[in-house]
């Protein structure tokens, strides 16, 4: 299966291999190998004396590839958002898959009880109905599933309210079959994206205080917590110095894109976007690079060279900036744009120009592209499913 991927894109954009990446058919998606490697060499380095572990979310880059890069530089499993995500990280033979996020529907559940009987999966839970709903399908399938309660620790969204409804689900848990709890998952995301680091630091351990809490309380019923996951790139080095948190989700550090750029230092832009000034008049450029071809989430791209020029927007098949004597771009050059937000630009692509030292050397596939399930179902066993 993943052989097939990396032939498939092979086929599709394999004659830009050899290509200086100035030279590639615009819109490209284009990762320095390089940038990529230094950053997870220095997330690695980071967390090395801290007592969390890594376990990074790889929702933002899709890629088989990159997740062998981070569990060989140390990473103990990945996190992903879908079901799809885990089970095309699991195939690709990453042994430890956490989906750092709830499962919800028929299939997906099937699907996901069903590539467990493969895999060492794991899913966060928040509800007693989707916990019965897990176990009935690992039932059905023959298989086992390991589950964290999902804690809200401030953000509001997916997570159980209160140390209460934590214990009363772990109870629940507890009597259903093919079900392990191995502990909780809290996901500070309110903190994520607050420019002040001290006050960014006040509230991500106000957030990992209470689900100390809820980890003592579950404790003190029965159930000790074997994990504690928690962390994103804007917290990875706040959250994985606290004592109770066992694992940090950090992803974005990976490419590191213009909203988490402008937060935390010390990773380098390693994604981006080539675009050809297509269309230029007096001190307008207009690149071909538009919001079809990259995310502008949060935060607007930039030019790599020339960070300082603001874009005037972003249409679908066009990147406004105006530009004044430094910029010496003109009409046909290529120019590299950093992503505003990294997810919703990988997303959009088949595959990534791979680039060491300026040249593409490979083509990686993006799996899965886009929400669904693209064409898994059949594949998991959902027989008769489109
Ligand atoms: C559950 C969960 N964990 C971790 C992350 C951290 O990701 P990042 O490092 O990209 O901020 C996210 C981001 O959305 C998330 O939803």
């Amino acid at each position: 299966m993943v052989d097939a991927w990396h032939a498939r894109v092979l086929k599709m954009y394999g004659r830009a291999i050899g290509r200086r990446r100035r030279e590639l058919v615009t819109p490209a998606l284009v990762m320095d190998l390089d940038l990529v490697r230094a950053n997870i060499q220095h997330m690695m380095s980071r967390l090395s004396g801290m007592p969390a572990k890594l376990r990074p979310h790889v929702k933002c880059q899709k890629s088989p590839e990159l997740a062998r890069l981070q569990v060989e530089a140390g990473a103990i499993g990945v996190c992903t958002a879908n079901v799809w995500e885990a089970i095309v990280m699991s195939r690709s033979g990453i042994e430890d898959v956490l989906i750092a996020n709830e499962v919800v529907g028929r299939e997906k559940i099937a699907a996901l009880a069903n590539a467990a009987r493969e895999g060492n999966l794991t899913v966060a839970v928040d509800h007693p109905q989707n916990a019965e709903d897990h176990s009935a399908a690992v039932e059905a399938a023959g298989s086992k599933l390991d589950v964290l309660i999902e804690v809200d620790v401030g953000m509001g969204r997916g997570g159980v309210r209160s140390a209460e409804e934590a214990v009363s689900l772990a109870r629940h848990i507890a009597k259903l079959s093919g079900l392990r709890l191995r502990g909780v998952q809290g996901y500070e995301g309110q903190c994520m994206l607050e420019p002040d680091r001290d006050l960014r630091i006040k509230k991500a351990y106000a957030a990992m205080d209470y689900i100390g809490t809820v980890v003592d309380d579950l404790a003190a019923a029965g159930f000790p917590c074997e994990v504690v996951s928690a962390g994103g790139t804007g917290t990875y080095d706040i959250t994985g110095a606290n004592p109770r948190v066992t694992e940090i989700q950090a992803g974005s550090y990976t490419f590191m894109d213009n909203m988490h750029g402008n937060l935390v230092p010390g990773f380098s832009r390693a994604l981006t976007v080539l675009g050809t000034v297509a269309i230029q008049h007096g001190n307008t450029i207009v690149l071909d690079s538009g919001r079809k071809s990259i995310g502008i989430d949060f935060v607007l791209p930039t030019m790599l060279k020339y960070p300082f020029y603001k874009a005037r927007y972003f249409a679908e098949e066009h990147a406004l900036f105006d530009i004044d004597e430094r910029c010496k771009l003109k009409l046909g050059d290529t120019v590299e744009l950093t992503p505003g937000y990294a997810p919703t630009t990988v997303n959009l692509y088949d595959a990534y120009h791979v680039v060491e030292k300026d040249v593409v050397v490979d083509i990686w596939p993006i799996v899965p592209r886009g929400p669904g399930s693209g064409g898994m179902l059949m594949d998991c066993g959902m027989q008769g499913t489109p």
